[in-house]
């Protein structure tokens, strides 16, 4: 039985683990913190649970719209907190439950590569295939004293007691965006500092044009094109000082400017593994690192950050290491999802990267607001873009920002995978009213076909 050790339990290290065992093979799954990693516990879940409250207090601030006269909410901040505790165990729960059924043996501690084995702590493990996802963990910046109570990571403000009257953001990126779209929606008034020119890098910038526009209407500010050159606290405020000397105040500051692998002091370099200048694992195209016995997957190899990425890049690890239908690792269809108000969601190549690429490209938009169903939800703003290949009609990508534009990204996702063109997606039957239906809309539009648009 092939010894299959996995370090690191997130999305890439579970799915390795779990899909390891299913493969035959006996498996160890070393993690120092809870089953799940970040996604599960500091991430995907807990974000999406506090944005569920978020949404059901915008419900019901604009409940009158709907017809419903209700007093003011208030928001309970430890019943949120609890809430989103809950669901984040019972998700941890559903993993460890897979690892007992599968009989993957989970090791908590510590783990160092140690020639063909992992010392945890007194123990060792001895390996033929290791498979490392040890992830990533928000970056600070030098000049910022981390450790300060009112400087926050994404870790921390996931526990944050209060919701702040005045909150800043540095980093307009996808965790800026998302805690700026949930506290604004909280009541906070919330500023985002970027320093590139726009929000949002690799999305459509049209889109991520509209969507600044909507956030504002919102009432946050952002303030893009400029770095910070120094922040400084007094009492309960914290003061961000832009590059040409403005000072930004904040009762709390969230630093959201990246995150960074977990790569050093775990052996690597002594397995002879390759880690470049600025942490991420170097794989080739099988997930194999320069040691033939040691693979990578998830965050900790770089590019592009997603759990659903991590997973299938864990699983295609395995695979590969276990000599099971060995293929490079496929990143043509990967659903990219933003849990902001309104959501965005893209798949494929966008105008830009389409054209970088040297493709000739047809781009077609529609809008939510000839939307029956997204009318109906009271959730009217919102743009659909399509990306087709001139000639062939083949379609390349989609960006969508409205409301469940993480659903039906994935109708596109299937469409790309399969090749089809805007013209065979446009003839499939949507059901009416769904927003799904605008993506039908919008493959006939690229055509001057659709009956309501064109
Ligand atoms: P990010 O790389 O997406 O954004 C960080 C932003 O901070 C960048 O736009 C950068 O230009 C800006 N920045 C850096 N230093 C700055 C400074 N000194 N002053 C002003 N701006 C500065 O990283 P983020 O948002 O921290 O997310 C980390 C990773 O987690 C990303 O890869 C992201 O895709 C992933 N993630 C994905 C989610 C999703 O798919 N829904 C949710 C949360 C995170």
């Amino acid at each position: 039985m092939t010894r299959c050790v996995v370090l690191g339990g997130g999305p890439a290290g579970d799915v390795a683990a779990l899909h390891a065992a299913q493969r035959g093979a006996d498996v160890v799954l070393i993690e120092e913190r809870e089953l799940g990693g970040t996604c599960l516990n500091r991430g995907c879940i807990p974000t999406k649970s506090l944005l569920a409250t978020a949404d059901v207090y915008r419900k019901i601030e604009h409940a009158a719209t709907y017809g419903i006269e209700v007093a003011s909410p208030k928001i309970n901040v430890p019943a949120m907190l609890a809430r989103k505790n809950d669901i984040v165990m019972t998700m941890r729960r559903g993993v460890e439950g897979a690892c007992e059924r599968k009989k993957v043996r989970v090791i908590e501690g510590h783990g160092i590569i140690d020639g063909a084995e992992v010392a945890v702590g007194d123990e060792r493990i001895g390996f033929d295939t290791l498979v490392v996802c040890v992830g990533t963990a928000p970056k600070g910046l030098p000049f910022v004293d981390m450790t300060h109570e009112r400087i926050l990571t994404s870790d921390d403000i996931l526990d944050l007691e209060v919701i702040p009257e005045t909150l800043t953001i540095i980093g307009g990126g996808v965790i800026g965006c998302e805690f700026a779209s949930l506290y604004a929606t909280l009541g906070s008034k919330v500023t985002v500092i970027e320093a590139l020119p726009r929000l949002l890098a690799g999305i459509d910038g049209r889109v991520v044009g509209q969507f600044q526009a909507l956030m504002e209407a919102q009432g946050v500010t952002f303030l893009t094109g400029t770095g910070v050159s120094a922040v400084s606290t007094k009492g309960n405020r914290t003061t961000t000082v832009l590059e040409d000397g403005t000072g930004v105040d904040g009762e709390f500051l969230l630093v959201a400017v990246g995150r960074a692998p977990l790569t050093r002091g775990i052996g690597l370099e002594e397995a002879g593994v390759e880690v470049d200048e600025r942490g991420w694992i170097v794989v080739d195209s099988l997930l194999a690192t320069a040691n033939p016995a040691i693979y990578a997957a998830g965050d900790c190899i770089g590019g592009l950050q997603l759990a659903h990425l991590a997973s299938a890049e864990g699983a295609r690890a395995v695979d590969n290491a276990l000599g099971i239908e060995v293929r490079a690792m496929d990143r043509t269809v990967v659903p990219s999802c933003i849990y902001t108000h309104p959501e965005i969601a893209a798949v494929g190549l966008s105008e830009e990267t389409a054209k970088a690429q040297g493709l000739d490209v047809q781009l077609t938009q529609t809008r939510f607001r000839g939307n029956g169903k997204a009318l109906a939800e009271g959730e009217p703003d919102g743009v659909a873009t399509l990306v087709v290949e001139k000639g062939s009609g083949i379609i390349l990508g989609a960006t969508v920002m409205g409301v469940h534009a993480v659903e039906v990204i994935h109708e596109i996702a299937v469409a790309i995978s399969d090749g089809l063109t805007g013209e065979e997606l446009g003839e499939i039957i949507h059901a009416h009213p769904t927003v799904s239906e605008l993506i039908m809309d919008t493959a006939q539009h690229s055509l001057k076909l659709a009956p309501y648009l064109s």
